[in-house]
């Protein structure tokens, strides 16, 4: 079996365990595995690389993506999906492993109910917002990447007696900041699923300093959307799949906060910091476990499925199911991080 594998949209710590699971697998079975490069791109120009399990070792630990990423959408011109198909068919893949967020499963799940093409989905973002799977990979190193910087803007703000903002990415999911925001003892989170409420954060915050509390440090969802000014966009272009560049929050709400309480305020937005390095260990055995699991569905000739983390257990669901829906962050942990902030 000659098995095609492609990373698309943007990168994400263990897309390699990934790729090293699915590679593994396939080839214990007498398989073969090529890496087409810079996701949907490499697909329609035919663009592959053998991958063997010897080589592969190497590149657990690995961020990023050694195939490379792009945010390509082949649907976006007719002639392109006919290319993906030709060139398909002219390196004699019996299967594809896409390996992407909601945008490249989107064009998995089309192929295969357009074409019945062999596809296999999994999940990632770093954003955590994909349905029907408890965890992406990515986001728990994402989350520890955030930890970490707070922890030593902490030390920055309270020597300055400063209000620090961090802007954290997400798109439209609260999943990161939210969780940061436990993980780091924020004095105030801010998510998209929520309006935000300013008055309360900057009262949060003057009360806070009034009880003798030098610093503060409130964590900004990229989506998260003010009320004067909605949502904040660094700029108004949008990629093949339409998704419009967030970023700006940060900066807005240290100017408002500033404003608003006479208390000086620095921002800093992390970026694409969030997604770079290695990834944590929980992500390199979940992507690992999930590229396993992939390559079984692609022996058992399982397609237009994809694989998930359910619990503990790895199961696989339809990409049709999967697919189209911004799975918002559980309300529940913003109610048990407001037992702190909400609080002096
Ligand atoms: O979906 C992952 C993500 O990192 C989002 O959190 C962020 O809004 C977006 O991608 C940034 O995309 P790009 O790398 O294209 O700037």
């Amino acid at each position: 079996m000659k098995v095609a594998m492609l990373t698309g949209g943007g990168d994400c710590p263990a897309l390699n365990a990934v790729i090293r699971g699915v590679v593994r697998t396939i080839s214990n079975q007498g398989g073969e595995c090529y890496g087409l490069l810079e996701g949907w791109r490499g697909a329609i120009q035919g663009n592959a690389i053998p991958l063997k399990p010897q080589e592969t070792d190497e590149i657990l630990d690995k961020g990023g993506t050694i195939l490379g990423s792009s945010r390509t959408n082949p649907y976006k011109k007719a002639e392109s999906v006919q290319q993906l198909r030709e060139s398909f068919a002219r390196l004699g893949f019996d299967a594809l492993v896409a390996i992407g967020g909601d945008d490249t499963l989107g064009v998995a799940k089309k192929l295969y109910e357009d074409f019945q093409f062999p596809v296999v989905g999994v999940p990632k973002t770093i954003d955590n917002d994909l349905d029907c799977t408890d965890y992406t990979f990515g986001f728990d190193t994402s989350i520890n990447i955030v930890m970490e910087s707070v922890d030593r803007l902490r030390t920055t703000a309270e020597s300055h007696r400063r209000v620090m903002v961090i802007e954290t990415m997400g798109r439209h999911a609260g999943w990161i900041a939210c969780f940061a925001g436990i993980a780091t003892a924020a004095d105030y989170v801010l998510i998209p699923e929520e309006e935000v409420n300013v008055e309360e954060m900057c009262s949060v915050l003057k009360q806070r300093r009034a009880a003798g509390k030098k610093y503060g440090i409130v964590i900004a969802s990229e989506g998260a959307k003010l009320p004067q000014e909605g949502l904040v966009t660094d700029t108004a272009e949008v990629d093949d799949f339409g998704h419009v560049r967030l970023g700006g929050i940060g900066k807005t709400l240290a100017d408002l906060i500033e404003r608003r309480t006479g208390i000086e305020c620095r921002y800093v937005t992390l970026g694409h910091l969030q997604r770079g390095g290695p990834p944590s260990a929980f992500d390199r055995v979940l992507g690992t476990r999930l590229g396993i699991h992939a390559g079984r569905l692609v022996l058992e000739k399982k397609f237009g499925m994809m694989v998930a983390l359910r619990g503990l257990k790895i199961v696989s669901d339809t990409l049709a199911n999967a697919v189209g829906r911004n799975r918002e962050l559980d309300l529940e942990f913003m109610r048990e991080a407001e037992e702190f902030y909400k609080h002096v």
